[in-house]
């Protein structure tokens, strides 16, 4: 296994936003709300709290899916918020989403607690990653429906050369570059589990859902 090799935690430069909010994601981030639907079958009503929003491409689909939601994104850094203006505008979830600036672990969610958490690719920038779980406590209802997803890290640099190669081979050299480093800093299913149960998340399932990808959900305690 290849030592994990921390990414700077924020997307901050502009031409590095700009290139996430244009990329094609649709797969991807519709496979989070599909894995999501999967994982807790039923509606969503209420606010839903994105942590790490990003541009809010996520956000977006997640609330066009669920039209009696809200969502509230949060993210750190100001150049991905506003790479999502494009996305945002004229899209038809736009009016029930509601992306803000705010890091981790200082900024909470506007509306905590939230019934609903979810999290696309913001774990694997944590330098320390249990800011993510505690956040999530933090400003989680009882019984709260979280889910995460990100990317796990490749057993060796063979695969990561391969991974990048076979999907990033045409995108922009700042996507490419970062996708390569985000291999790098992600973190393995195990590696997951040790954070969960540090967390007294023990019950959280972490599962493998493609070469690159691990979801990782469950509901919050209930009060006693
Ligand atoms: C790879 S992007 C994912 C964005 C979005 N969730 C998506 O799926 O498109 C990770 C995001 O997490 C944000 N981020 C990283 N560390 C953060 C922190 N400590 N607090 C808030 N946002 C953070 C970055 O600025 C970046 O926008």
């Amino acid at each position: 296994m290849i030592p994990r090799r921390p990414e700077p935690e924020l997307m901050l430069e502009p031409e590095q936003a700009r290139a996430y909010a244009d990329a094609d994601f649709a797969a991807p981030h519709e496979g989070f709300v599909d894995a999501f639907a999967e994982a807790f079958p039923g509606p969503v009503t209420g606010p839903v709290l994105d942590l790490g929003c990003g541009p809010g491409d996520v956000s977006l689909r997640f609330a066009a899916h669920y039209p009696a939601c809200e969502v509230d994104g949060l993210d750190g850094a100001p150049a991905m918020l506003a790479a999502g203006d494009a996305l945002m505008a004229g899209h038809p979830a736009a009016p029930r989403v509601h992306l803000a600036e705010g890091c981790l672990p200082e900024a909470r969610g506007p509306r905590a607690p939230y019934a609903t958490i979810i999290s696309n690719s913001l774990l694997h920038h944590l330098h320390e990653p249990a800011v993510l779980w505690q956040t999530i406590v933090r400003d989680g209802a009882a019984g709260a429906a979280v889910f995460v997803m990100d990317l796990r890290r490749p057993d060796s640099e063979q695969t990561v050369k391969a991974l990048v190669a076979e999907y990033a081979a045409d995108d922009p050299d700042v996507l490419r570059r970062d996708f390569e480093h985000s291999l790098r800093a992600a973190f393995t299913p195990d590696e997951v589990r040790a954070q969960l149960a540090d967390a007294g998340l023990d019950d959280f399932a972490v599962r493998a859902t493609s070469d690159r990808h691990m979801i990782i959900f469950g509901h919050l305690p209930e009060a006693t």
